[in-house]
C-alpha cells in the first residue's frame, strides 16, 4: 500500500508572522494548505494512508478535522515531527510498515500539487524506481563571493543547462528512503530534500515537470501568488467532484455457497442457528462476499478472489465482515464511500426475516 507523508511540523520562520501557522491558514476557497494537499491525495487514488508529520499539539484538533472532512475512510497516522526537515521525513517513514509500497513525500506548504501529478509520479516510480517533481531553471544563475571593501561582490556564471529546481512531492519505495534517511543521520549529513537522501543510495529520481506552478508558501510575498493561482484552478474546477470520475457509482456483486453439514450458518455477518452452514474456505458469507464483490466493482478494482483468495491459510475461516471492511478501505483509498447497498438472497431455508436488522447492523 502507497503512504503519502504530509510534512507539516516546521515552524515558518521566513513567513514572519504572515501567516499564524503556514499549513493551516485558510487559503482561497477556505481550505488551508495542508487540506488541498491531502484532498489531491485522496482523489489521485495513489495512496491507502496518510502520515502527516504535525509540530505540536496545538495543531492535532484541526489536522483531524480536516482528515475527517477530506479523506473520509483513509486511514490518518499523526506523528511529531523533528527539528529538520529530514527529521521530520525520518519519523513519517518510521510509522510505515513495510508491505513493499511507495512514500510519495510531500511539504504540506505546497497547496498546488494536483492529482494528476501524483499519477503520473506514480506511474514514473513504478517504471523507474523513483520519481520527484522538478523542474529546469530558467533564469540565469550567479555564484556570489564574498564582497571585499569598497567594491561590489564578485560574480561568477553557473551554467544552468543541467540545473534543476527541486519541488515535491517525492517518490520513493519506503523502506529505500528509510534506508537512506537513517544513513544520512548515521553520517550526521544534512539533507534538505528527499532525493539527496536518496542519492546516498546511489538511487535517483526520474523529474517530472508538471507543467504547472507548484510554489512553496514560504515567505509573506507567496501568499498572494498562490491566492491568486488557486483562484484559477478553482476557475478551472470541473463541476463534477472527484476529477474526471462521475459523482457516484454502482457495482453489483453474485456469490452462490451450497449447504454443508457441520458448519455454522453465515449471513450478512449474522450467525443464524439452524441443522447446515454453508460450505467455504472462509465463514461463507455468501451476502458479504457478495457485497464486497459490489463495492470492488463499483470502485474498478478486481474481485474478492484476487484480494482473499480462497484455499490460503490467512483466509481460512476468516470472519468475512472483515472481507466487506477491506473493500470498503480499498474503495475509500480511491476517494470513494458507501452510499447503499441493496442485498438479495435466494434461498428456501433459513428464514431470514428476523435476522434482517442485524445484518444491516
Ligand atoms: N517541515 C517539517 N519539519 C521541519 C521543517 C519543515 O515537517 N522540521 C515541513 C514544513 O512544514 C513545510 C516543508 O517541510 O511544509 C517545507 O519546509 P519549509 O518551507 O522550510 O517550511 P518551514 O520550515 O516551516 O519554514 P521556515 O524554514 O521558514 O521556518
Ligand atoms: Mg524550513
Amino acid at each position: 500500500m502507497n503512504t503519502a507523508i504530509l510534512l507539516a511540523a516546521g515552524s515558518g520562520r521566513r513567513m514572519s508572522g504572515a501567516l499564524a501557522d503556514k499549513v493551516l491558514a485558510p487559503l482561497h476557497g477556505g481550505l488551508p494548505s495542508l487540506g488541498l494537499c491531502m484532498r489531491a491525495f485522496a482523489r489521485s487514488g495513489c495512496v491507502g494512508r496518510i502520515v502527516v508529520a504535525y509540530r505540536d499539539a496545538e495543531q492535532l484538533a484541526q489536522i483531524d478535522a480536516l482528515a475527517a472532512d477530506l479523506v473520509p475512510g483513509i486511514p490518518l497516522v499523526r506523528v511529531q515531527g523533528g527539528a529538520e526537515r529530514a527529521d521530520s521525513v525520518l519519523a513519517a517513514l518510521e510509522t510505515i510498515p513495510d508491505d513493499g509500497g511507495l512514500a510519495f513525500v510531500h511539504d504540506a506548504a505546497r497547496p498546488l500539487v494536483e492529482p494528476s501529478d501524483i499519477r503520473k509520479l506514480e506511474a514514473l516510480a513504478m517504471r523507474l524506481g523513483a520519481a520527484a517533481v522538478a523542474r529546469p531553471v530558467t533564469d540565469t544563475i550567479k555564484r556570489a563571493f564574498p564582497a571585499e571593501a569598497r567594491s561590489a561582490q564578485k560574480l561568477e556564471d553557473v551554467p544552468r543547462a543541467s540545473l534543476r529546481a527541486m519541488e515535491t512531492p517525492q517518490v520513493f519505495p519506503v523502506s529505500l528512503l528509510r534506508s537512506a534517511y537513517r544513513a544520512a543521520r548515521e553520517r550526521g549529513l544534512r539533507v534538505t530534500d528527499d532525493a539527496a537522501a536518496a542519492a546516498l543510495l546511489d538511487v535517483h529520481p526520474a523529474l517530472l515537470d508538471p507543467g504547472h506552478p507548484n510554489p512553496k508558501l514560504t515567505g509573506p510575498e507567496d501568499i498572494a501568488w498562490v491566492n491568486f493561482l488557486l483562484s484559477r484552478t478553482s476557475e478551472q474546477e470541473p463541476k463534477v467532484p472527484q476529477d474526471d470520475k462521475p459523482p457516484f457509482r454502482i457495482g453489483h456483486g453474485y456469490d452462490i455457497h451450497r449447504f454443508a453439514q457441520g458448519r455454522r450458518l453465515v449471513l450478512g455477518g449474522v450467525e443464524i442457528p439452524h441443522t447446515r452452514g454453508l460450505e467455504g474456505h472462509s465463514d461463507a458469507d455468501c451476502l458479504c462476499h457478495a457485497l464486497a464483490d459490489a463495492v470492488l466493482g463499483a470502485a474498478g478494482l478486481p474481485d474478492i478472489g484476487h484480494y482473499y483468495p480462497p484455499g490460503r491459510p490467512e483466509t481460512k475461516d476468516m470472519d468475512s465482515l472483515d472481507i466487506v471492511r477491506g473493500a470498503v478501505a480499498k474503495a475509500a483509498a480511491l476517494g470513494l464511500r458507501v452510499g447503499n447497498a441493496d442485498i438479495s438472497l435466494v434461498a428456501q431455508e433459513p428464514k431470514v426475516a428476523g435476522h434482517i436488522p442485524a445484518m444491516k447492523e
